[in-house]
């Protein structure tokens, strides 16, 4: 243990991102969080701000705040396209939520090619793919008699390429993705898999809820069509905030938004008797936005704007591999088993361990003050979140693992 704790003391003198973790509140400095992939913490910036919504914005200038307010959803879009999603101006929007999001793309792709004589007649997800993806492409599926494909993910956590390339044909309308894993943070070859689905005419969703501002995305490089994600987890906009969409540029004009409310309608404030979609990304809001959320989503993205996410991934794979190398040496004897790729390049910012025991063993080390999460059947999830966690943390988190699950026996 004593190597493990002079190596997290040299990796936090040399961590050129330890300035941040001042930037958010810690009322129990002991407290070791690492559950940030579920809800990131509260950022300092983030009370000021909202007290100035509610106080000035509000409650000084109350109906004339709209004059803002009325574009927050796609400035914020423009702001996280440029510093966390690699995407171009006018292609991200933030509104609703990721489950909101996900239906109106889905249903969107699925009506615009229904009028086909040809209609392709699949859907591809993974055996991973977070619940509410799960729900919602089983419900359309099963709305308009379509046939869901599932991936499995294999003993490394991860889906062969040679999977995509066998399931995508010319009858698959979408892939339905998550860019790195809820359970594994296992990480899927965005490009590849987008030039396989694209290949025979298809496309592909992505969900980057557990991407999105713990590593770089580059929807643009990436040859990217269309994603969803959430600002609760890295972008620590607190719970609520309100989810992003992408649509690539060349196709948002092609797509119908599902539910048609007012936010969406051209020249809104002629209250027009009969709905027509406004031009551009905004065609995919809905109704009024989360006003106090979307302002907090714009601290979260200055944070990663000056950190830079080149500099979050880096961080977020070594305090994965310090804390693997952790588990290497304390825990494996006790019955954990790695369930995170090794590898970082194929990791995002959290790594899992299963044990059978991992119910009460999280729940004993909540109540040690070591907070990561379970998930279901064996699986306990440490999250990293670069912008506030320090190597020493790891170290004794591994520390009191240890402690805790010997204690158990
Ligand atoms: C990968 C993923 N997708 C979607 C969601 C759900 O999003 P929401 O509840 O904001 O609609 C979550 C929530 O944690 C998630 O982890």
């Amino acid at each position: 243990m004593g190597d493990l704790l002079s190596e997290a003391r040299s990796l936090d003198d040399s961590d050129q991102l330890s300035c941040f973790r001042d930037e958010f509140v810690s009322i129990e400095p002991d407290l070791i969080y690492l559950d940030g992939n579920s809800l990131g913490r509260l950022p300092k910036r983030s009370i000021e701000i909202a007290n100035d919504v509610i106080a000035r914005q509000w409650g000084v200038q109350l109906i004339e705040s709209w004059k803002t307010w009325i574009d927050l959803s796609t400035t914020l879009g423009d702001r996280l396209s440029q510093s966390v999603l690699g995407a171009k101006k006018g292609e991200v929007v933030v509104c609703d939520s990721t489950t909101i999001n996900l239906y109106k793309l889905a249903l969107s792709i699925i009506k615009e090619q229904r009028g086909d004589k040809e209609a392709r007649k699949k859907i591809v997800i993974e055996a991973d793919n977070f619940p509410t993806d799960r729900y919602i492409v089983d419900s359309l599926a099963q709305e308009f008699g379509l046939e869901v494909i599932t991936l499995p993910v294999d003993d490394s956590q991860t889906i062969s390429i040679d999977l995509f390339e066998e399931a995508f044909d010319e009858d698959v309308i979408f892939g339905c993705f998550s860019a790195l894993s809820y359970k594994s943070g296992a990480r899927i070859d965005m490009a590849a898999v987008n030039s396989i689905a694209q290949g025979v005419g298809s496309r592909v969703i992505w969900d980057l809820s557990h991407a999105g501002g713990a590593v770089v995305v580059d929807l643009e490089g990436t040859e990217s069509q269309y994603a969803i994600g959430c600002t609760y987890k890295y972008l620590n906009a607190g719970p609520g905030a309100p989810a992003y969409l992408y649509v690539r540029s060349d196709l948002i004009e092609a797509m119908e938004n599902p539910i048609k409310g007012w936010f969406s309608q051209d020249d809104q404030f002629e209250m027009a008797e009969k709905y027509s979609p406004k031009s551009g990304i905004s065609r995919f809001c809905t109704g009024t936005p989360n006003i106090f959320g979307s302002y907090l989503v714009g601290a979260g993205i200055d944070l990663i704007a000056e950190a830079t996410i080149e500099a979050l991934e880096a961080k977020g794979h070594a305090l994965g591999d310090f804390f693997i190398k952790g588990f290497e040496v304390e825990l494996k004897d006790l019955g954990f088993s790695l369930a995170s790729p090794k590898d970082q390049s194929l990791r995002g910012s959290h790594v899992s361990l299963s044990h059978p025991r991992a119910r009460q063993i999280t729940s004993e080390l909540i109540d040690h003050g070591v907070v990561p999460d379970f998930r279901t059947p064996s699986l306990i999830r440490f999250g990293f979140a670069p912008l506030y966690q320090s190597f020493i943390e790891i170290s004794r988190a591994i520390q009191v693992i240890r402690e805790v699950t010997i204690g158990m026996r």
